[in-house]
């Protein structure tokens, strides 16, 4: 972990350097000022054929087979590919006809799934049947008109795009991340509502671009960004957890109803840790929402810590073992396949099929002997 923080804070200089350089605007103008551009739905500048970038490692993309590990996530690119991956306007995203649409808002499907399953839990009916499943559980629309309430945790939130779709449905939103550029990108969405970002055409090609006015569903004050290590987080945010010296920043967050690990299992270096820590993430009934393409590369995950997918063993198998166990406190409620679009170039796109599990925290008062 050492070795993984001395990467990101080297990398996340260079990061600060570029959030300085191509953010000044942001940085320095005031939220009124961001609210009227926010009007400006599609601005566009004109290609420059320039690349001022001075930081090598800022060329590496966040697709899998071109380098890896967790420096990727302080770099220019990452944060261009991620700002436009949660906030860009589908149309910029997915210009091509013939393009897998189905793909587009994953990160406003990730939350729905997380505020769907809290609903049925919530109703008694957390079980879902194999033919509803098929024709796909209610969606936002129905759920924007309940009350909202309770409390969401996003684990490896990015640049926050899951984080603020949960505001639609929870009263408290609390995204955190190991980067520090992609936390503090997050909190400049917070503050100004709207992000310019570099789109790459074709080599070292790009348009500067504005991202589109988030839905009025979302409550940007409604969600609290984070640096934290997934696999090491404070123990104030964990159930039971006692008021130890960083509660000021985590203290009053112990028990979510709602906890969403969206693309991060692969990333992480111990996910086995992290899997078993939930249940002391997630209060009791409550929901946990793993979606994952289980791509497991040795630049995240050293081998031998693979949950699947290093032979034997399929990934599912292996999550639903350790979480139906005693210690990992969690009961299966459903599955499904949720895709995502993430542009690298205008004729270039890492497209992939996350597989999505709902886990129900089971209820220690209930159930003798859970932890
Ligand atoms: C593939 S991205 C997924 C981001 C986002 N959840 C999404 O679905 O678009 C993986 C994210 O996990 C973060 N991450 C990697 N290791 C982490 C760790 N140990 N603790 C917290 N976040 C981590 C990365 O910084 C990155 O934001």
């Amino acid at each position: 972990m050492a070795v993984t923080a001395a990467i990101a804070v080297a990398a996340g200089l260079a990061a600060g350097w570029y959030l300085r350089a191509e953010f000044p605007a942001l940085l320095f103008s005031s939220p009124s000022i961001a609210g009227k551009k926010k009007k400006n739905k599609k601005k566009k500048s004109t290609s420059s054929a320039v690349s001022q970038d001075p930081d090598p490692i800022s060329v590496t993309s966040t697709g899998v087979g071109d380098g890896g590990g967790p420096g990727v996530y302080e770099t220019k690119k990452a944060i261009d590919e991620y700002v436009q991956f949660h906030f860009g306007d589908p149309q910029e995203v997915l210009p091509w006809r013939d393009g897998p649409r189905e793909a587009l808002r994953f990160t406003e499907r990730c939350a729905d799934l997380c505020a769907e399953h809290c609903k049925l839990v919530a109703s008694g009916k957390w079980e879902i049947t194999a033919a509803e499943d098929e024709k796909g559980a209610p969606r936002s629309p129905h759920l924007h008109r309940s009350g909202k309430s309770g409390l969401a945790l996003d684990v490896g939130c990015a640049v926050g795009g899951a984080s603020f779709e949960l505001t639609k449905h929870f009263r408290d939103v609390v995204g955190v991340d190991f980067s520090q550029s992609f936390v503090t990108t997050a909190n400049l969405m917070k503050r100004v509502g709207s992000l310019q970002y570099t789109s790459v055409t074709e080599g070292t090609m790009v348009e500067s671009r504005q991202t589109s006015a988030l839905d009025p569903g979302i409550d940007r004050q409604r969600v609290e960004f984070f640096v934290a290590d997934a696999c090491a987080l404070p123990k104030s945010m964990m159930l039971g957890g006692s008021a130890p010296a960083d509660s000021e920043l985590f203290g009053k967050y112990g028990r979510h109803d709602a906890v969403l690990a969206a693309n991060l299992l692969c990333r992480l270096p111990d996910p086995e840790h992290f899997l078993m820590a939930c249940a002391r993430l997630v209060r009791p009934d409550g929901v946990l929402v793993l979606v994952s393409p289980y791509s497991w590369l040795e630049q995240w995950t050293p081998k031998h810590k693979w949950l699947g997918g290093g032979g034997g063993h399929k990934s599912s198998d292996v999550i639903k073992a350790l979480l139906e166990s005693t210690a990992g406190g969690f009961d299966f409620v459903t599955q499904n396949d949720l895709p995502f679009l993430i542009k690298e170039h205008d004729r270039k796109f890492q497209w992939g099929v996350s597989h999505a599990t709902v886990w129900r925290r089971r209820n220690p008062a209930v159930h003798t002997g859970e932890p």
